[in-house]
C-alpha cells in the first residue's frame, strides 16, 4: 500500500510541507491543477489579513479566478469518460433498502434539482435551507445550489423545528427542501411536520418561506405534516420533469458556496460561511492525501451525516472532487444491530471508513462479536474525527476491527477550517494512539501561553493556527464583527481554535479538548450558554449553569444545574419538563444527563458563575476545588454537594 500511496513516507511529508509553509503559492498551484478553472487566478494567491489591529480581518484566495464546484465533482470526471461509475452506493435504514448511483446519473438529478430551483427564482448568492435525512438527494441538492451559484445552509435533521427556525431566520431563504419523513434505527422521524411547524415559528417572526420541496419517502399519513397548497410541491411533481441539462454557473473564487451553523460559547448558533475555490481545493487535497484515496479501486464510507462538516467536506464535496466511490448510509450504526457498519462493509467491499469515537466506543460496547462475524477483509484504512479518540477505543478500532492491519487517521478539524488540520498520512506518518500527529500541508499551528507568547519545543497551551489556509472560514454570516471577536480577538494575529493542546517532543499534538464553554457530545458541538437558554425558557427555572462531564460512550455528557423560583419544589416531573424543553428547543442530542437542584449558583463577587466549581462538584472532585476564596457566598458548595444525585 505505502508503494502506491501518495506520500510514501515522513520523509516526503516532511519535504512537502517544508514547500507548502515556505512557497505556499507554489505548493497551491500545483494542487489547483487538480479542477478544472474556468479562468485562472491572478496571484498572489492568497491575499489577506487575519491581525485586528492592523484593520479589518479578510481573507481571499485565488483571486480573480472562476470555477464551479459542482462541475468539478461531476462534470469533469464525466468528460473524461467515467460517467459510469459510481459515484454512491446508497444504504438505507433498513436493510435491503440500497440504490446505485453513478455519476453521470447523479449529475442529471443535480441538474434536474438545479432547474427547479432556477424556475423558483433561485440564482447566484441565493440562500436555500435543507433539511433531510442522509438520502442521495441531500448531497445532490448541495451540488444543485453549487451549481448554480445559491448558497445551501443544511440543517441537520436531529435539530428541532425551534432550532430550524432559528437559523432559517437568520439566512431567510425562500426555498427550504426536505423530505416526509423516514425511520431512524426503529423510530419514525416526521421531518415534514417539524419543518411546518418551523415555518409556523418563522411566520410569527416576519419571515415567510415560499417554497417548500418535500422528497416523498415514508407518507405523511403516517409521520405527521401536511402539504400545504401554493407553498409545498412534492419531489415527483417538481423535479422530476426537469430537464437533465442546467448549465454550469461560473463563479468567482470567493463566492459564497454554503453557510453552516456550529455552536461557540456565547450566543446563537452562528452561520460559518465558506467559499468556493479555497473551501474546493482543502477538500480535495485532504481527501486524497488523509485517505490516500485512489479513486479507480477505493470504496469509500464517511458516516458522517451531510448536517454537519464532516458530512460537507468528506461526503458531498471531497469523493466527489476525486471522482471516487463512496456508501451512504441513512440508518444508526447500532441498526438493527450493532453488527450493521461491519455488514455494510462486506456488502460493498468498503476500503476506508471514517468515523468518530463516539460511535467506536458504542459498538465496542456491544462486544467483538458483532465485528468478528464479518471478515472486514477490504478494509485497508480507517479514519476517526471530532473529539479526542481515548487510547483504548484507538487500540479497539485499530485491533478488532482493522484487524491489526489498517492504519487510523486521527483528524483533527473544525467546521471553521473547513478540512483537515491536524492529521496523520496513512504509510508516512508513525502513529500514536490519541494524537492527531502532524499539521497537514500548508497549516501553521502554534501553541500559545494564556498571554499569547508562543511556546517552543514539548509544551501545553492554546492552539492556534498563524496563517491563513484555503478552506478556512471567511465570515460569519451577517455577523463580520463576531467573526473578529470569536476567532482574531482573544490572540491578535492568529485564528484561535478553541481547543487547548500539547506538544510532545517529537512535534506531535494532542488534543486535550475545547478551552471555551463549548461541550462535545458524542462529537456534536454544544454551546453551554445554548442549553442555559433553553432551559430558563421553562417557566419554573430562574437560572440555570450547564457543564459537561466525562461520559464513557457520549464523550462529554451534559449536565445542568437549575435554580427554581421561589416556591417551586424540585420533583422528578420537573426534571423530565426541563429536559423536554430542551428537547424542544435545541434538539434530542442536547438534552441534559442531569439536572442538578441548586438553591443558589457559585458566583464571584462581581455575579459571575464559577463553572470551573460546577465542574468539579459535577465530576465529585470537590476535594480538588482549588482557590474558592473569591466566591460571594462560598456556603453554596457545600449545599450544592449535599443535593448531588437528589
Ligand atoms: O474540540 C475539537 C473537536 O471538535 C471541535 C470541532 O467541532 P466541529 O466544528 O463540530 O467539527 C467536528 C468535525 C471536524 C474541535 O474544536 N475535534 C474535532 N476533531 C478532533 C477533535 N478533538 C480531538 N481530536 C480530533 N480528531
Amino acid at each position: 500500500m505505502v508503494a502506491k500511496a501518495h506520500v510514501k513516507g515522513l520523509a516526503q511529508y516532511k519535504e512537502m510541507y517544508e514547500r507548502s509553509t515556505s512557497d505556499p503559492d507554489a505548493f497551491w498551484a500545483e494542487q489547483a491543477d487538480a479542477v478544472h478553472w474556468e479562468k485562472k487566478w491572478t496571484p498572489p494567491l492568497c491575499q489577506s489579513n487575519i491581525d485586528v489591529e492592523n484593520g479589518p480581518v479578510h481573507i481571499s484566495w485565488f483571486v480573480g479566478a472562476e470555477t464551479n464546484v459542482a462541475y468539478n465533482c461531476l462534470d469533469r470526471h464525466i468528460e473524461a469518460g467515467l460517467g459510469d461509475r459510481v459515484a454512491m452506493y446508497w444504504e438505507g435504514n433498513d436493510e435491503g433498502e440500497e440504490r446505485v448511483l453513478t455519476y453521470s446519473e447523479l449529475k442529471s438529478m443535480v441538474c434536474r434539482i438545479a432547474n427547479y430551483l432556477k424556475s423558483l427564482g433561485v440564482k447566484r448568492g441565493s440562500d436555500v435551507t435543507m433539511y433531510m435525512s442522509l438520502v442521495p438527494e441531500l448531497p445532490a441538492a448541495m451540488l444543485a445550489c453549487a451549481r448554480i451559484g445559491a448558497v445551501h445552509s443544511v440543517v441537520f435533521g436531529g435539530f428541532s423545528a425551534e432550532a430550524l427556525s432559528g437559523r432559517i431566520l437568520d439566512s431567510q431563504p425562500n426555498v427550504v427542501i426536505t423530505s416526509s419523513g423516514t425511520m431512524r434505527g426503529p423510530k419514525p422521524i416526521g421531518l415534514k411536520a417539524i419543518v411546518d411547524d418551523a415555518l409556523e415559528i418563522c411566520e410569527k417572526h416576519g419571515h415567510t418561506v415560499q417554497h417548500v420541496l418535500v422528497l416523498e419517502q415514508l407518507p405523511l399519513a403516517e409521520v405527521g405534516g401536511s402539504m400545504k397548497p401554493g407553498r409545498d410541491v412534492t419531489w415527483r411533481e417538481a423535479v422530476d420533469s426537469q430537464s437533465d441539462e442546467c448549465p454550469v454557473e461560473w463563479l468567482p473564487a470567493e463566492a459564497p458556496l454554503f453557510k453552516l451553523y456550529t455552536s461557540g460559547s456565547t450566543g446563537k448558533p452562528k452561520g460559518v460561511l465558506h467559499t468556493t475555490a479555497g473551501y474546493m481545493l482543502g477538500a480535495l487535497v485532504t481527501t486524497k492525501y488523509v485517505f490516500d484515496l485512489q479513486p479507480a479501486t477505493d470504496v469509500y464510507w464517511c458516516t458522517a451525516d451531510c448536517g454537519w462538516i464532516t458530512g460537507h467536506t468528506y461526503v458531498a464535496y471531497g469523493p466527489m472532487l476525486l471522482g471516487a466511490t463512496q456508501v451512504l448510509f441513512e440508518g444508526v450504526p447500532t441498526w438493527p444491530d450493532a453488527g450493521r457498519c461491519w455488514s455494510i462493509v462486506d456488502k460493498y467491499k468498503v476500503t476506508i471508513v471514517y468515523t468518530a469515537p463516539t460511535a467506536i466506543r458504542a459498538l465496542h460496547a456491544k462486544g467483538d462479536a458483532y465485528v468478528t462475524r464479518y471478515s472486514r477483509a477490504s478494509l485497508r484504512l480507517l479514519g476517526s474525527v471530532g473529539e479526542p479518540i481515548n487510547p483504548e477505543a484507538w487500540r479497539w478500532y485499530h485491533q478488532v476491527v482493522g484487524g491489526g492491519r489498517c492504519p487510523i487517521v486521527d483528524t483533527w478539524w473544525q467546521t471553521e477550517t473547513g478540512a483537515h488540520m491536524i492529521t496523520p498520512l496513512p504509510g508516512a506518518t508513525p502513529l500514536k494512539p490519541g494524537s492527531a500527529t502532524l499539521p497537514f500541508f500548508g497549516v501553521e499551528p502554534v501553541v500559545l501561553d494564556d498571554k499569547g507568547n508562543e511556546l517552543q519545543g514539548p509544551c501545553e497551551g492554546v492552539l492556534c493556527i498563524k496563517k491563513p489556509w484555503p478552506s478556512m472560514m471567511r465570515t460569519v454570516a451577517g455577523d463580520h464583527a463576531r467573526f473578529e471577536q470569536t476567532y482574531f480577538s482573544a490572540y491578535k494575529g492568529y485564528y484561535f481554535t478553541g481547543d487547548g493542546c500539547r506538544r510532545d517532543a517529537d512535534g506531535y499534538y494532542w488534543i486535550t479538548g475545547r478551552v471555551d464553554d463549548v461541550l462535545n457530545v458524542s462529537g456534536h458541538r454544544i454551546g453551554t450558554a445554548e442549553v442555559e437558554s433553553a432551559l430558563v425558557e421553562h417557566p419554573s427555572c430562574v437560572e440555570a449553569a450547564v457543564v459537561g462531564v466525562e461520559h464513557p460512550i457520549k464523550g462529554q455528557s451534559i449536565y445542568a444545574f437549575v435554580t427554581l423560583m421561589t416556591g417551586v419544589e424540585p420533583n422528578d416531573t420537573l426534571r423530565k419538563e426541563l429536559i423536554a424543553t430542551v428537547r424542544k428547543i435545541i434538539g434530542p442530542f442536547a438534552a441534559p444527563d442531569i439536572i442538578h437542584w441548586a438553591p443558589g449558583l457559585p458566583k464571584t463577587r462581581s455575579g459571575k458563575i464559577m463553572r470551573r466549581v460546577l465542574r468539579k462538584i459535577a465530576a465529585k472532585e470537590e476535594d480538588q476545588l482549588g482557590d474558592t476564596s473569591t466566591l460571594a457566598d462560598p456556603s453554596v458548595v457545600q449545599v450544592l454537594v449535599e443535593l448531588r444525585g437528589k
